[in-house]
């Protein structure tokens, strides 16, 4: 460790210094909405929207208060009824089995492949008469491999509701994370590749009938002529936050290049390591277009790699609190999935955002390269 001896300070995220490269433009733009006093379902929130819709090639797009209210709507929207299974990835956030259980289903959590995500032959396995949807979740930034998904959810008549917070721009097959399902949910929580000044979401559909439900169930269940047809919550998505995320979407493919191109150097710097575990290098898998909403990897010794990584200045993070959801005691679930849990007893993120520097990201390998004595 010669060439970075002194100790950089690299926080795992900065929310204050995420939006200072745009602090000019964004503030320009948080006025003019202010200046025009136009704060719910206005122009600047049905123009990010068309925008997303074209971006996604999905044919309808809404913006809501979060993902997880847009996973929840999706569901209510394409039909579920109590005591309908869902089959989802026990490697994900709370939120994603959350919106089931509001929706009135059962989450069934599966277990995860040597990918990190749901592992297609447990899908299978977990179907039961019951079971109506499947829900992969594109975690990390990465679509799940859709076609071994879809091909199990047309041969046992099954819907998919794509989690797809995290995925904004990741494709499989050159096909968008969000445009394979019924629908599927986008979060703009201020940390995502694409987050604004609080929570926000967007939840998108192919399929007109669902849109309609959609169109209601975020706005008081009123219809496109403003009429109450069925009942609604109210979660849209702010009209000032859609202009901040409108405004920093024009550079959006740049900003995917840049989160890649950290990976890429990680993936250069680290990837000769047997104690880890990286995720999938850019160029790794044609088929995988992944946008690095996290850099998450396996290591051994993890713990002791973190506190190690923190006397250094490095910020990691452990996510979910080191729990997958079927580990929260709380929630009452009694199954065993091995490859999540040891999953995540290995698991760390590394620093992955606009601030990070490729000088950091050689910095932070050469301190674990130190801390394995490579
Ligand atoms: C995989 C996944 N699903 C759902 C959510 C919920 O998103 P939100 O915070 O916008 O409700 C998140 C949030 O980060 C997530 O990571």
């Amino acid at each position: 460790m010669t060439a970075h001896a002194d100790v950089r300070e690299i926080p795992f995220f900065n929310y204050r210094g995420a939006f200072s490269s745009i602090e000019g433009p964004l503030m320009d733009t948080i006025r003019d909405v202010v200046d025009r006093g136009a704060f719910i379902m206005q122009k600047d929130l049905t123009d990010f929207e068309a925008a997303c819709a074209a971006y996604l090639g999905v044919k309808h797009a809404f913006g809501v208060g979060n993902a997880t209210d847009g996973l929840y709507f999706a569901f209510k929207a394409a039909g579920l009824a109590a005591g309908d299974e869902v089959i989802f990835p026990s490697h994900t956030m709370v939120a994603s089995p959350a919106s089931v259980h509001f929706a009135g289903g059962v989450p069934v959590p599966v277990d995860i492949g040597p990918d990190h995500m749901i592992d297609p032959r447990k899908i299978e396995a977990a179907i039961t008469k019951k079971t109506r949807f499947i829900m992969p979740v594109q975690v990390n930034g990465r679509t799940c491999d859709m076609d071994q998904i879809q091909a199990i959810a047309d041969k046992h008549g099954l819907r998919i509701i794509e989690d797809a917070a995290q995925a904004l721009g990741s494709k499989f097959n050159g096909r968008m994370a969000g445009s394979f399902g019924l629908a599927a949910s986008f979060s703009f929580y201020p940390a995502k590749v694409l987050g604004c000044l609080g929570d926000g979401g967007l939840v998108v559909t192919n399929d007109d009938a669902v849109a309609d439900r959609l169109h209601g169930l975020r706005d008081h269940g009123r219809n496109r002529e403003g009429e109450v047809a069925g009942w609604g919550m109210n979660s849209r998505l702010d009209n000032i936050q859609a202009a901040i995320l409108h405004l920093q979407f024009r550079d959006y493919a740049s900003i995917i290049d840049y989160r890649r191109s950290l990976a890429a150097a990680y993936e250069a710097a680290l990837g000769d390591l047997p104690e880890l575990n990286l995720p999938p290098a850019p160029d790794a898998d044609s088929r995988h277009f992944d946008v690095y909403q996290n850099y998450e990897l396996e290591a051994d010794r993890r713990d002791e790699l973190k506190v190690f990584l923190k006397s250094r200045g490095i910020g990691t993070l452990i996510q979910w609190g080191g729990s997958a959801v079927h580990q929260f005691p709380a929630l009452g679930f009694k199954v065993s999935l091995p490859a999540t849990e040891r999953f995540f007893q290995r698991c760390i993120m590394l620093p992955m955002n606009m601030m990070v520097t490729t000088d950091d990201v050689e910095y932070i390998a050469e301190c674990i390269r130190g801390f394995y004595g490579h």
